[in-house]
C-alpha cells in the first residue's frame, strides 16, 4: 500500500492525537488542521504530520488547505454548545460538514471519514440529531457519487488520556459523594487503539464504499456499575448515587448554568438512549476489540482486581 495524504480536522484532541501515530507509522502524511496551530504542537513531532492553521467554517480557508490530499476526516466534535436551542450543535455538526463535503469536491479530494456516535439520528438531544442530520449529509454524497465515504460510530471511548474515565476519576477523588444521572443507561467503552485500528484498516482496504461501522467495546456496563468500579480501582471510599430521572433532569439543567456545562439537560436526553451496538462494525473489519475492564486497570494503576473475566485473547499488545 502506499502512503496516502492525508488530512484530519480536529485531529488535535483525542482520538486525533492517536489516530495521527497510527497513520505516521502506516506511511501516510498528514495535516492535522487546526483552528489554532498551538493546539496541536504535541504532534508536530511525528514524521510526516504538519500542522496547518486554518479557519475551518470559511469555505475558501478549509478548500485551500484540504488541496492536494487524498483522504479527508472529520473528528470535530462537541458534547455541549455555548447557549441554547441546537445553534451549535448545528453549526459543528450539520454546517462544518456541508462545507468540508463543498469544499472537498473544489480541491478534488475524492475521499471522505467521517466520525459520528453511535444512536446518531435518535432521541430528542440535539447532539445525537445533529450527528444524524450530518450523516445523511455524508450519505448523500457517496450516493450522488461525490465522495467515497465510510462513517464511525463509536459508544464511548476510553484510553490513559481520554476524557471520560478521566473526568469521573477527577470528581471522585474531590468529592466524597457522586449523584449521578442516567444510572442504569447502558455503554460499550470502547478503546481508542481499536479505533484507530478501524480508521488503519478501512484506509488500507480502500474499504471507502458508503459503510457505516458502530464500534463497541467486548463489555457493556450500567454507567453506575462502571463508576463503582473505577471508584474500586481507584482504592477511594466514595458514595455513589443513582438519581431517579425527575433528579437527573434537575442535575441537567443546575448544570445548564455552569460555565463550560460539565453536564447538561441536552446529555441527560442523549443518555436516554444505551450507548450499545445493534451490530458491531469491528467484526467486518476482523478487530476483536478489548472490553474496559480488562485493559483501563494497566493505566489506572491497579492490578485488574477488580476487573472482569477477560473476554479477549490473553495475548494481544495493549500499547
Ligand atoms: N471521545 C469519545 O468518547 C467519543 C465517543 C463517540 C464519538 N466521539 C467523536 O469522535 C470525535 C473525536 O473525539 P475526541 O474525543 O477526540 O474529541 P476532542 O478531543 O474534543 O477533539 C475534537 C477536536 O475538534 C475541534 N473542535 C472542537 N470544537 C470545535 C468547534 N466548535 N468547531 C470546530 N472544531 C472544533 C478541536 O480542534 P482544534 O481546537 O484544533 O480546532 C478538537 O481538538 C468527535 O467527533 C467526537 O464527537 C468521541
Amino acid at each position: 500500500m502506499s502512503g496516502k495524504k492525508i488530512f484530519i480536522l480536529g485531529g488535535s484532541g483525542f482520538v486525533g492525537g492517536h489516530l495521527v501515530r497510527r497513520l505516521s507509522a502506516d506511511g501516510h502524511e498528514v495535516t492535522i488542521a487546526t483552528r489554532y496551530a498551538p493546539a496541536a504542537r504535541h504532534l508536530a513531532i511525528v514524521p510526516g504530520v504538519r500542522i496547518r492553521q486554518c479557519r475551518p467554517y470559511d469555505l475558501d480557508s478549509l478548500t485551500q488547505a484540504l488541496e492536494g490530499h487524498d483522504l479527508a476526516i472529520n473528528l470535530v466534535g462537541i458534547l455541549n454548545e455555548r447557549g441554547f436551542g441546537g445553534k451549535g450543535f448545528r453549526r459543528a455538526h450539520v454546517e462544518l460538514v456541508e462545507k468540508i463535503i463543498i469544499a472537498c469536491e473544489a480541491a478534488q479530494v475524492s475521499q471522505f471519514i467521517q466520525m459520528s456516535s453511535i444512536n446518531a439520528g435518535e432521541g430528542s438531544s440535539y447532539y445525537l440529531q445533529t450527528r444524524g442530520q450530518a450523516e445523511q449529509l455524508v450519505q448523500q454524497a457517496q450516493v450522488s457519487g461525490l465522495l467515497d465515504t465510510a462513517i464511525f460510530r463509536p459508544s464511548t471511548i476510553f484510553g490513559p488520556d481520554d476524557s471520560f474515565l478521566n473526568r469521573f476519576a477527577s470528581l471522585l477523588k474531590i468529592s466524597p459523594m457522586l449523584p449521578l444521572a442516567r444510572p442504569n443507561a447502558r455503554f460499550a467503552p470502547v478503546y481508542v487503539g481499536d479505533v484507530v485500528e478501524a480508521f488503519a484498516r478501512v484506509i488500507a482496504g480502500e474499504r471507502l464504499d458508503g459503510q457505516v461501522y458502530e464500534l463497541c467495546g467486548s463489555e457493556v456496563w450500567a454507567l453506575k456499575e462502571l463508576v463503582v468500579w473505577l471508584r474500586d480501582e481507584l482504592g477511594l471510599r466514595r458514595l455513589i448515587i443513582g438519581l431517579p430521572d425527575w433528579m437527573g433532569q434537575m442535575q441537567g439543567m443546575a448544570f445548564n448554568l455552569v460555565p463550560g456545562k460539565p453536564f447538561s439537560s441536552d446529555n441527560f436526553k442523549s443518555l436516554q438512549l444505551d450507548s450499545v451496538c445493534t451490530e458491531n462494525g469491528f467484526l467486518r473489519l476482523d478487530i476483536q476489540p478489548w472490553g474496559m475492564g480488562e485493559l483501563a486497570p494497566t493505566w489506572l494503576g491497579a492490578s485488574g482486581r477488580h476487573g472482569r473475566a477477560r473476554t479477549g485473547p490473553d495475548d494481544r499488545d495493549a500499547s
